[in-house]
Order: structure tokens, then C-alpha cells, then sequence
């Protein structure tokens, strides 16, 4: 069985760990980055996980802007807050029609967008965001 290497594969500039629970997401991918920066190579880590132990990993508080990990040279981590995604991915959807629809309609589709699956489909918008914001690609 061939071994995963960050350094020896041919990678994309752009890497996601998905997958069911448990199965070592946050693991490879803080092992990755490291050794990526290691390497030489700049790395930026982002989590979108609601339940993100990213903190824990690297011992400090993260925010949704890159913070820089001074043992690994090369190395930004962030932490998306996926409850403050949600609502403004919510007020994107909901906003255009607040004063348009009556408020039951509004209340509605406030509460058919509170769920789990809003969480992450607005962690993942920021994340997209992020990715196309040129002055984030040219730094990374
Ligand atoms: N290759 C591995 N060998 C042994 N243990 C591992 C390995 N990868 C991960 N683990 C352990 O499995 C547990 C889950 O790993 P990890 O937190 O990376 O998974 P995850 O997919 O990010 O989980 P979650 O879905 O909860 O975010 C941790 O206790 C971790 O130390
Ligand atoms: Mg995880």
C-alpha cells in the first residue's frame, strides 16, 4: 500500500478533507499543512467544521481572518464561526423580501433556513469567498 505524502504528490493548490465523522479530517489535514510549510510552501488551514477543534490542535484562539502559528514558519490557520456565516447567509436569502412578502412568509423562510445544513452551506460560502477574494490569492 503506497503511503500518503503531502510533499512527494502532485497537489492542487487547493486541498479539502471531507468525510463522515471521526475519520481523522483534522488529523491529516493539520499534518498536511505542516508538513507543507515545513516544506517551504505558504500554507493556509481553514476549518468550516461547526464543531471545529482546530483551537485545541494549535493551543490558541483562531478567528475567521489567518492567525499565524510561530512554531511552523509558513503556516495561517482560521477558524470560520459558522453561527455568524449562518446569519448572515440567512439575511442574504431573507433580506431582499422584508417588506415585500407579508411577515409570515418572512418567518417562514427564516425558519426553513435554521438548520444544520444552512450552518454548513454558509461556512462553505465564506470559505468560497475567501478562495476568490484576490487579495487572499495572491497572498497564499
Ligand atoms: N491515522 C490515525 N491513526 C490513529 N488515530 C487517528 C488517526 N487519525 C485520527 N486519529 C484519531 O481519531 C480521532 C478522530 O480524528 P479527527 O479529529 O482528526 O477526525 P475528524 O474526521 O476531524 O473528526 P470530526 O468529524 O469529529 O471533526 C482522534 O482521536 C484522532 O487522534
Ligand atoms: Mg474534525
Amino acid at each position: 500500500m503506497e503511503h500518503y505524502s503531502p510533499i512527494a504528490s502532485d497537489l492542487t493548490k487547493y486541498l479539502f478533507f471531507t468525510g463522515k465523522g471521526g475519520v481523522g479530517k483534522t488529523l491529516t489535514a493539520c499534518a498536511t499543512a505542516v508538513a507543507l510549510a515545513d516544506s517551504g510552501k505558504r500554507v493556509m488551514l481553514v476549518s468550516t467544521d461547526p464543531a471545529s477543534n482546530l483551537q485545541d490542535v494549535f493551543g490558541r484562539e483562531l478567528t475567521n481572518k489567518g492567525t499565524v502559528i510561530e512554531e511552523v514558519p509558513g503556516l495561517h490557520v482560521a477558524n470560520f464561526d459558522p453561527i455568524t456565516a449562518a446569519q448572515e447567509y440567512m439575511e442574504s436569502v431573507v433580506g431582499p423580501y422584508r417588506g415585500l412578502l407579508p411577515e409570515s412568509a418572512i418567518a417562514n423562510m427564516e425558519e426553513q433556513l435554521m438548520g444544520s445544513c444552512t450552518v454548513e452551506i454558509a461556512s462553505f460560502n465564506e470559505f468560497a469567498g475567501f478562495l476568490t477574494n484576490p487579495e487572499v490569492r495572491t497572498e497564499i
